[in-house]
């Protein structure tokens, strides 16, 4: 049995303790040799103000939580939030900056990228009235350091399409560098998508009030360890944000993926269906079947990397999911004969009979779905 914990002969004198002034969230994913620095170097800039650091992490299997950890044990001002089931760095910040009482947040990257030694004059900046500071690489004395000349253009294409969402003049909208007031943040979470990288983006867009910003200029420097973790994903999931907030949240991002997919999908079922008639000389009704079982799996493999590549399932997990995900379709295919053969009876058009039945079809998948085979952990 356990010793009882014993509680220390004096309680705690929380009057001794000065109010938090400034949170640092630090989104992790495998970033183990980079903790130890990093924490090392904010305490070096932020010297004489009161803070803490909260890092986010999702999943890392290379020990970056046990280096956290060990660290945490001896301070309480570092702390570690660890996330199941879910990925992606956008959430991963704003459940960091929901967990502090800090009046102000700051979020940095855990690879030392962004230049810690602004992060006084962002936060000055906040205290002088900002809602938000963003350390950017656009402005005057900024750059992007040692970067190749196509990640440059790309990098400026996305800050000029950005344009079109922010309500605010911003010159670096993508930089995930900055810091800000906590009630802005919280003002705008519900509105927020949460997709992917871009949560400056996303903050200066879902704000109900325009916000003031003050940009300080800094340079990107090169990473300290461990890769990066941008990708093509990364690009689409950019995209998907700026349509998110372009038709005002009307269509969810993961629904139109979730379409994208089923209409590669039908392609796949009629390539097959073509192989199988023509190709092979199956009898109708085996090669539909098998055309169909094909565009089922196609359907979810795919979905399962993309549409719900913050979910994903493997393993034997993976194979349950396309257990269910079969079920849900079968559904989804019945009520869409049904409800076509009732709208046709009324109307008497085929096609509009069809696409009826096509449309209640995929949302019944897309719902089901996301509630059965991609449920949240
Ligand atoms: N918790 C969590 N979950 N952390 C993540 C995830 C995730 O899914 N993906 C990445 N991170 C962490 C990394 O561990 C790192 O600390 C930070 O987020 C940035 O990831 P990088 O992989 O280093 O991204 P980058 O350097 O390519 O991009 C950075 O610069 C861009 C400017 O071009 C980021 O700061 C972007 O936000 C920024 O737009
Ligand atoms: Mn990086």
């Amino acid at each position: 049995m356990n010793a009882p914990l014993r509680l220390p002969a004096r309680p705690y004198a929380l009057v001794d303790i000065r109010p938090l002034a400034l949170a640092v969230i630090i989104p992790t994913l495998n970033e183990r040799d980079n903790v130890a620095p990093l924490l090392q170097a904010l305490a070096r800039a932020l010297a004489g103000r009161e803070w803490e650091a909260i890092f986010v992490d999702d999943g890392s299997t290379d020990g970056t939580q046990e280096a956290i950890e060990a660290i945490a044990r001896e301070r309480r001002d570092v702390r570690l939030i660890r996330r199941h089931g879910r990925r992606g760095l956008s959430t991963a910040i704003l459940e960091g900056m929901m967990a502090t009482t800090a009046p102000v947040v700051a979020s940095i990257d855990a690879d030392m990228q962004h230049d810690e030694a602004i992060l006084p004059r962002l936060h000055d900046a906040v205290l002088a009235g900002a809602d938000v500071a963003v350390g950017t690489r656009y402005a005057k004395g900024g750059s992007c350091g040692e970067w190749e000349a196509s990640r440059v253009r790309k990098s400026e294409f996305a800050t000029r399409l950005a344009a079109v969402v922010t309500k605010t003049r911003v010159s670096d909208p993508m930089s995930g560098f900055f810091v800000a007031r906590r009630d802005a943040v919280l003002d705008a979470v519900p509105n927020m998508s949460g997709v992917g990288f871009k949560i400056l983006l996303d903050l200066l867009a879902s704000s109900p009030r325009p916000l003031a910003v003050a940009e300080v200029p800094y340079t990107f420097r090169p990473r300290q360890a461990g890769e990066s973790k941008l990708d093509s994903m990364v690009a689409l999931e950019y995209l998907l944000l700026l349509l998110d907030k372009v038709t005002g949240g009307a269509i969810p991002a993961r629904m139109i993926l979730f379409l994208a997919v089923g209409a590669a999908g039908l392609i796949v079922n009629l390539g097959a269906l073509d192989m199988l008639l023509n190709g092979v000389g199956l009898g109708f009704r085996a090669a539909q079947t098998m055309a169909v079982a094909l565009s089922i799996l196609f359907n979810f493999a795919l979905n399962n990397w993309l549409t719900y590549n913050d979910r994903r399932l493997r393993g034997l997990a993976w194979l349950r999911g396309l257990a269910t995900f079969t079920l849900v379709c079968g559904i989804g295919a019945i009520a869409q004969v049904g409800i076509s053969e009732m709208v046709y009876d009324e109307r008497r058009v085929w096609w509009v009979g069809g696409l009826a039945g096509a449309a209640v079809g995929a949302v019944w998948n897309y719902a089901a779905s996301s509630f059965v085979t991609w449920r949240r952990a």
